[in-house]
């Protein structure tokens, strides 16, 4: 095992997803403000959760608590474990009609009953923050302008942040899921990295990774991208959020838990030249970035410029 680095080391490695997150929301709340006061512009969005799932439900709490702060409207939907696609189907064509709503979130996973796929579908793609339908799908994969999920949105900016200009650099993405591998790919494509996917059948993963200037994991296994995977100097990000059990084994005895990412964090920072943590990575940009596509979805339905200002 290698020495343990110096601390300014180690600190100059880690990417503060949670530091930059806060000051993506501090920057939209003034941008919200400047909306309201010059234009009468309250950018609002509308969460809707269907059952009980304790994860969803502290999900869809924390959206609508950040959402308030950032000075927007925030309506949040709870609708029983037993409804119906046609009830929610019928809620998502109000909210689509409500000319003051311009996103629409609808928490993920959905019951059995509903069929999740026809569920975005009849999102209106202008209000879908999430990024997942399929018009959006294909307008991030022609180049032209419209939602970006979240969580691929929010690395890409730590990519940038930390990086600069990605042009030329090989960057492989480990994962291809429909939310975060392949939105990610094609975002690090329209930046002129050189993209590989890897997925389950991926042969000889560790030395694909190996290739990789940017190494991104988005996978859903814990600790499973080892230090001897990272190519020297890489800038590392760890989507993964897997709960394993507490590192004291008392406590991990009563059944406590503790949160690790995809990538085993203890021995890649001391390779990588950059990486994000878990938790405090890439976790808090998802909500920053909703945010971020709520303002922008508003601007553009009123006829204003969408982008951030600094
Ligand atoms: N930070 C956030 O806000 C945030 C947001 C979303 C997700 N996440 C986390 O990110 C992780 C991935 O989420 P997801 O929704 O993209 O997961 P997912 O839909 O389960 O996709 C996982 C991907 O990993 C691939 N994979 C599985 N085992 C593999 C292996 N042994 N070697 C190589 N590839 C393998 C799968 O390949 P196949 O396609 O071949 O099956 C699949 O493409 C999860 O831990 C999730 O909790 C975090």
């Amino acid at each position: 095992m290698a020495a343990p680095l110096p601390a300014h080391d180690f600190a100059d490695r880690i990417i503060d997803g949670q530091g930059f997150a806060l000051r993506l929301r501090e920057r939209i709340g003034r941008a919200v403000a400047a909306s309201k006061a010059e234009h009468g512009l309250t950018p609002g969005l509308a969460v809707v959760i269907v059952g009980e799932d304790p994860a969803s439900q502290i999900y869809v709490r924390n959206k609508g608590e950040q959402t308030r702060e950032a000075g927007m409207r925030s309506d949040t939907h709870r609708l029983p474990q037993s409804t119906s696609q046609a009830e929610l189907l019928a809620l998502i064509g109000g909210l689509n009609r409500d000319p003051d709503l311009h996103g629409i979130l609808v928490q993920l996973p959905l019951p059995s009953q509903i069929d999740a796929g026809a569920v975005l579908a009849a999102i209106d793609p202008d209000k879908d923050v999430d990024g997942f339908h399929v018009v959006n799908v294909g307008r991030l994969a022609t180049g032209l302008p419209g939602m970006v999920p979240c969580t691929p949105l929010g690395c890409l900016m730590l990519l940038k942040d930390r990086l600069g200009d990605l042009s030329g650099l090989n960057a492989v993405v480990v994962g291809r899921s429909n939310i975060v591998g392949k939105p990610m790919a094609q975002l690090l494509l329209a930046e002129n990295c050189t993209v590989t996917v890897a997925h389950s059948r991926t042969r000889d993963l560790p030395a694909v990774c190996r290739q990789a200037d940017i190494l991104v994991a988005a996978v859903g296994r814990a600790e499973m991208i080892r230090g001897d995977w990272i190519k020297p100097g890489a800038t590392v990000i760890d989507v993964g959020i897997n709960r394993v059990p507490a590192r004291d084994p008392a406590k991990a005895a009563e059944g406590k838990t503790r949160v690790v990412g995809d990538v085993a964090f203890d021995e890649a920072v001391q390779v990588a030249g950059a990486i994000t943590p878990v938790p405090r990575g890439v976790g808090p940009m998802t909500i920053a970035c909703l945010l971020a596509n709520t303002y922008a979805a508003a601007r553009r339905s009123a006829g204003l410029d969408p982008a951030l200002p600094e």
